[in-house]
């Protein structure tokens, strides 16, 4: 493994990790609204909680997170996973709630730099910023990294594929148990991304005449096309995984 170094709360850091986003991501996923209305809060709030992962001088892959303060079962998770727990996170930091645990919204790797075991660095550096946290859990609302090639079998199923070695099928929800990550169930309403018949033909490069469902590159589940509202919805199913902090 090449040497490699941490880096955050650095000049510029947004933009920084946008230029790996940005080549990594569907258009469409830029658009979720509570995304876009939270995410500078985390560089402005929770800017040592913002890493890269640096080789050479380069950033091969990011990871952003954020505390969160959760006093139920982790099974009580809820369904609208990753915008629920964004706004959550940026709330309890205004309100002044105290976190007791870490929450991962994205880790990426650089297209040249996957496939070299990179993520589990990454996953292995939040469980260690969740311990010298004193956080009691790292949760994550994955998004499972094949599950758009299989966009018409539900969240529910997919999550039961494994290899033969009794792993999981998916190649990032496997990641996450290797490095002893615990599945908890999935959240089928993780990510919601409305937007106008125009700005999903924009965003998709498709053209919808007619009200339906879609498939659509990189999208988990088909979107939805509704003509007399003009409307189009995209709901995202991810998958709750807790990393129990041991201290
Ligand atoms: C998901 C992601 C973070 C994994 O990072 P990575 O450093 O490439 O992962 P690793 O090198 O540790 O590989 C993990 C496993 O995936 C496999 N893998 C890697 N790229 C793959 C691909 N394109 N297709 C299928 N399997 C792949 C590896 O062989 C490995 O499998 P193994 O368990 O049998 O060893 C990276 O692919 C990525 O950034 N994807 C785009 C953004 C994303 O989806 N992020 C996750 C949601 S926030």
């Amino acid at each position: 493994m090449n040497n490699y170094s941490f880096i955050n709360n650095v000049p510029d850091h947004l933009q920084l990790q946008d230029e790996v986003t940005t080549s990594l991501w569907p258009e469409f996923m830029m658009h979720d609204p509570v995304a876009n209305k939270y995410w500078p809060s985390l560089f402005e709030f929770f800017p040592e909680f913002q890493i890269s992962l640096v080789i050479d001088n380069e950033i091969v892959g990011i990871a952003n997170s954020i505390p969160f303060h959760w006093d139920r079962a982790v099974n009580d998770l809820p369904e609208e996973g990753w915008d629920w727990v964004l706004k959550t996170g940026v709330e309890n930091y205004k309100k002044d709630i105290k976190p007791n645990a870490l929450n991962g919204l994205q880790i990426s790797v650089k297209k040249d730099f996957q496939g070299k075991g990179f993520s589990s660095i990454i996953v292995n550096e939040l469980i260690r910023i969740s311990r010298i946290n004193n956080f009691s859990f790292l949760a994550i609302p994955v998004r499972p990294s094949l599950k758009s090639k299989y966009p018409l079998t539900s969240i529910d199923e997919y999550i039961t594929w494994q290899r033969g070695d009794g792993l999981p099928f998916d190649p990032w929800l496997r990641v996450h148990v290797k490095n002893g990550g615990k599945i908890i169930k999935p959240c089928h309403k993780a990510m919601y991304i409305p937007g106008t018949i125009k700005e999903w033909e924009e965003w998709t490069g498709l053209k919808f005449f007619q009200s339906g469902k879609y498939i659509v590159k990189g999208a988990l589940n088909p979107i939805l096309i509704n003509k007399d509202m003009n409307l189009g919805e995209y709901i995202e199913p991810n998958v709750w995984i807790i990393h129990e902090i041991e201290h």
